[in-house]
């Protein structure tokens, strides 16, 4: 095997993005030939959070590693999981001493692969900086491998594109996360890093975002914050497949939308 498949699947949000990933994902990984799974779980329970049990359901569907973001300890049962379990990350730039760590290594076949999770600091949190996170990751992953997969999990297209950039011919894919809306700029950087602004969101369409349209409208009007409910939907697969040689250069990336009917237990 010259060249390895990844799937890297936006952000799962709630119930709706669960059940995608439980009908739909093996099919997926049939119809692209993947040997990699990533997911970004941050939303997977209740939108806004990530649980344990949702972990571990979400790694029963042959998701090899999860992801995460801004919301990652809205639901703090998952520190323990973040702390034992190294195929679930939460962002490397947030400061030392927060639970969990921000990559992991895996080994496939005859590949080994890095993921690393970063996260913006534009219209976000004030956490350290994710170019200098990046190039002392960097320097202790190179002497492992050099297939770098990157989630980088921001809000402003500007940081991300400035990071794909910047990471250009050391990272293999910088994928945008956290926007829920897939950007159509996939492409392969001069120095053969695969980049997408952002992959999307894996869950309800007919929504803000993932959320219950009314009360995201009221929010926005009345300031009263009602609590947000996750939508139910139309729901939709968005993800992009990377294919990476051994050298961990990208050769090709594909985006990829799936839309699926509302199965009977998720209506
Ligand atoms: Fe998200
Ligand atoms: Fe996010």
């Amino acid at each position: 095997m010259d060249t390895i498949n990844i799937l890297l699947i936006g952000d799962i949000v709630g119930r709706p993005g669960r059940t995608i990933i439980k009908d739909h994902l093996s099919e997926i990984c049939k119809e692209y030939s993947v040997h990699c799974v990533i997911a970004n779980c941050e939303n997977a329970a209740g939108g806004i959070s990530i649980t344990p049990e949702i972990a571990q359901e979400l790694f029963s569907y042959k998701i090899h590693v999860l992801t995460t973001g801004n919301h990652i300890f809205n639901n703090r049962t998952i520190i323990k999981l973040l702390e034992s379990n190294k195929y679930i990350l939460r962002p490397a730039n947030f400061p030392k001493g927060v639970p969990g760590k921000g990559y992991t290594i895996i080994k496939i076949n005859d590949f080994t692969i890095a993921i690393v999770n970063l996260i913006g600091r534009i219209n976000m949190e004030p956490v350290d900086c994710p170019f200098i996170a990046f190039n002392t990751l960097y320097d202790e992953i190179t002497s492992k491998t050099n297939i770098i997969i990157v989630d980088f999990h921001a809000e402003a297209t500007s940081e991300k594109k400035a990071f794909g950039w910047f990471a250009d011919g050391r990272a293999s894919a910088v994928c945008g996360t956290h926007t829920h809306v897939q950007t159509a700029d996939e492409t392969i950087l001069p120095n053969g890093t695969a980049y997408i602004t952002d992959v999307g969101m894996t869950g309800p369409f007919d929504s803000v975002i993932g959320m219950d349209k009314e009360s995201s409208i009221h929010n926005f009007i009345y300031h009263t914050r009602i609590k947000f409910k996750v939508a139910q939907n139309d729901p939709r697969l968005n993800a992009v497949l990377v294919t990476c040689n051994k050298q961990g250069r990208a050769v090709s990336i594909t985006r990829i939308i799936k839309s699926y009917e509302l199965s009977p237990g998720n209506s």
